[in-house]
């Protein structure tokens, strides 16, 4: 599903600089001619992956239908730091965490599992756990909030399994407190609830929970990340859990198309990026912190979470997409400085913009970021 040049993940396609005259340029294409960009890695082109196979030994072997030392090194390695006894390599989270709740509903003869009714299952996957698996969705908590252990505790329904997402993406990035996520564990423990958890962005909550991936991962009966959001990646996503869940999900694998006979472009370049990126989720974090900070100077603007907990974040303004999109354009062209690539509403006068933080943060020049607030800041006002 792609509008315009941007698919429903909120990637970018970035094209190079256009010729459009600028009473007609469209904010990705203002954006495009940016000579900086505050958001992402970098650009999502070819290079990344040859970066990623640049060091490689040309004669190592590859895998062979999920064997073979390239996946199998790889997936231990995974295992290892999520802190579980096994790991299995998928090409994506959609399949992976699908057969999770599959193998978990299975298990305890329940088709029913709960989850957020903005999660990635509910919007983004075209109801597959229901065509597919026939699994009945409990959405819990409200498109607002975190779910919380109330919601839990009061629910009518029996599941098999509840699925959380760490942090809940679609409002910007929240997450519950630490000693909240403890508390569901142990009450889903005790009421043989599997508990599972959407860490497509899991690496990038750490520094914030200033926890190990295990010691989080600790608390879920089964676990998904990914290395395609904060890792930079190419695609690709780990199921881990004990041996006997991870073993079912290699059947499941098979039986979903997903067991390709080669997955090597997509492991290698995940170990490739997870080596240089996990280390920088630290800085990621506070450059997200400092960067929300100056969206909530700005009169009309204001972030969620106000406080970002992890390298993202939403940026909410009072005023129609259009004009939102104007005052961008403008910033965009005065200051050589790219801030979004796209706006969506919310309402007639209202919208946002999802923020995400990477490499190519640092290396915006001060001068120029202070420059772009500051007209946004002025834009807004004179707005009023
Ligand atoms: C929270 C969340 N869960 C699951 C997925 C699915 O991942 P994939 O694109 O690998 O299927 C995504 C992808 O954007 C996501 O954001």
């Amino acid at each position: 599903m792609f509008i315009n040049n941007i698919n429903y993940y909120g990637f970018i396609f970035e094209r190079g600089r256009t010729t459009q005259m600028s009473e007609k340029i469209s904010l990705l294409d203002a954006y495009n001619n940016t000579d900086h960009k505050i958001q992402g890695n970098g650009k999502r082109n070819i290079q990344v992956l040859k970066d990623a196979l640049d060091g490689i030994d040309g004669n190592m072997d590859s895998d062979m239908y999920g064997k073979g030392n390239v996946i199998e090194r790889f997936q231990n390695k995974m295992a290892a730091y999520l802190g579980k006894s096994s790991a299995v390599f998928f090409p994506s989270g959609t399949m992976a965490q699908q057969i999770a709740l599959r193998i978990w509903c299975d298990e305890r003869g329940i088709k029913k599992v709960a989850y957020h009714p903005l999660s990635h299952l509910e919007i983004h996957e075209e109801g597959g756990l229901q065509e597919l698996h026939h699994i009945e969705p409990v959405l819990l908590a409200n498109k607002e909030r975190t779910i919380r252990l109330e919601d839990v505790v009061g629910m009518q329904d029996e599941i098999a399994s509840l699925l959380l997402e760490l942090p809940q993406r679609e409002i910007g990035g929240q997450l519950p407190p630490y000693e909240e996520l403890e508390a569901i564990s142990a009450h889903c423990r005790a009421k043989g609830i599997k508990l599972h958890l959407d860490g497509a962005r899991l690496f990038e909550i750490l520094p914030y929970y200033d926890k190990t991936a295990a010691e989080v991962c600790g608390l879920f009966d089964s676990v998904y990340v990914s290395f395609y959001k904060g890792i930079g990646g190419i695609a690709g996503a780990v199921l881990a859990g004990e041996e006997s869940f991870t073993s079912l999900s290699k059947v499941w694998k098979r039986r979903h198309g997903g067991d390709l006979i080669s997955l090597y472009p997509y492991i290698l370049s995940s170990d490739f990026y997870f080596e240089q990126r996990i280390p920088k989720m630290a800085q990621y974090y506070r450059e997200s912190v400092e960067l929300a900070a100056l969206f909530n100077e700005c009169q009309g603007i204001s972030t969620k979470p106000l406080q970002p907990v992890s390298n993202m974040f939403h940026v909410h303004a009072d005023m129609s997409k259009e004009s939102l999109e104007s005052v961008l354009i403008a910033i965009y062209e005065q200051t050589g400085l790219g801030i979004a690539p796209f706006v969506q509403a919310t309402s007639e006068s209202t919208c946002y913009y999802e923020v995400n933080i990477g490499d190519r943060y640092e290396s915006i020049p001060k001068d120029r970021l202070r420059e772009a607030f500051r007209l946004l800041d002025e834009k807004m006002k004179d707005l009023k």
